[in-house]
């Protein structure tokens, strides 16, 4: 079994509410959205808003004006990152779950960005399945953040969707280390154990994985970017 300190992600946590404090403004609509998926019954797995924040560099950094989203919730990571586009972008965004897609719709308009976001409901390989049939123009950015079993799946799938330069970013694939455990059983830790497997043999990408901890508690995340 894996140890870790309690005490280590306390004082993580509390850092990250330090850095939060000193670096972000407090925003009523993100707050908002947290505010209308808890009430509505959302697990409270959006990012942290150090990630969001993080994302939205990201965008800009990549002067992105196509992003794909798979796994909205209720658009709180969406906000971030489309708050980053210019008003001739578009981002895309999946979600499987019906009442999750009407929450999303719901934050992402009273964001004001509903003229930038598209939300498609429906299971995310069928959804980037149809996108490729359909020869939709290559995204700039992909985050990829739904279940995480089928995340070899979703890289297979998104790099179709790429150009050289595209950048993906793939959350939660250290979920508190359990990662490292061999012959695990859980489905999603699997899929990532899968996923990372991959690489070895994956030629014209370069990747990397940063790890984090923070108000989530220790994860990290893959980093991709199409040569
Ligand atoms: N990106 C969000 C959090 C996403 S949580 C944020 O940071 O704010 C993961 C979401 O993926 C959930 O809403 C879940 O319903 C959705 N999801 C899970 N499996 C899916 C699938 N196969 N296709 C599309 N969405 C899926
Ligand atoms: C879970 C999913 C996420 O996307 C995340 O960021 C944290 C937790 C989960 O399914 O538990
Ligand atoms: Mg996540």
């Amino acid at each position: 079994m894996l140890k870790r300190s309690e005490g280590d992600l306390d004082l993580a946590a509390r850092v990250d509410t330090f850095l939060e404090e000193k670096l972000l403004s407090v925003d009523p609509v993100l707050e908002g959205a947290l505010l209308k998926s808890d009430a509505a019954g959302l697990e409270p797995i959006a990012v942290s808003p150090l990630l969001g924040a993080f994302l939205q560099i990201l965008v800009k950094s990549t002067q992105a004006k196509r992003i794909l989203e798979i796994g909205t919730l209720g658009g709180y990571s969406t906000i971030w990152m489309a708050r980053a586009l210019s008003v001739d972008g578009e981002l895309v965004t999946i979600e499987v779950d019906p009442s999750t897609v009407g929450i999303a719709v719901q934050n992402i308009t009273s964001a004001g960005l509903s003229d930038r976001v598209r939300v498609i409901e429906g299971l995310a390989a069928d959804v980037l399945t149809s996108l490729i049939d359909d020869d939709t123009p290559p995204f700039d950015f992909i985050f990829v953040d739904a279940d995480k079993m089928s995340s070899l799946q979703y890289l297979e799938l998104c790099l179709k969707l790429s150009r050289p330069g595209t950048l993906m970013v793939f959350d939660n694939v250290v979920r508190g280390g359990r990662v490292l455990e061999v012959g695990c059983d859980d489905p999603g830790v699997m899929g990532v154990q899968k996923f990372l497997d991959h690489f070895a043999e994956l030629g014209g990408v370069s990747v990397s994985a940063l790890q984090t901890v923070g108000a989530k508690g220790y994860d990290g995340f893959a980093m991709v970017v199409v040569d």
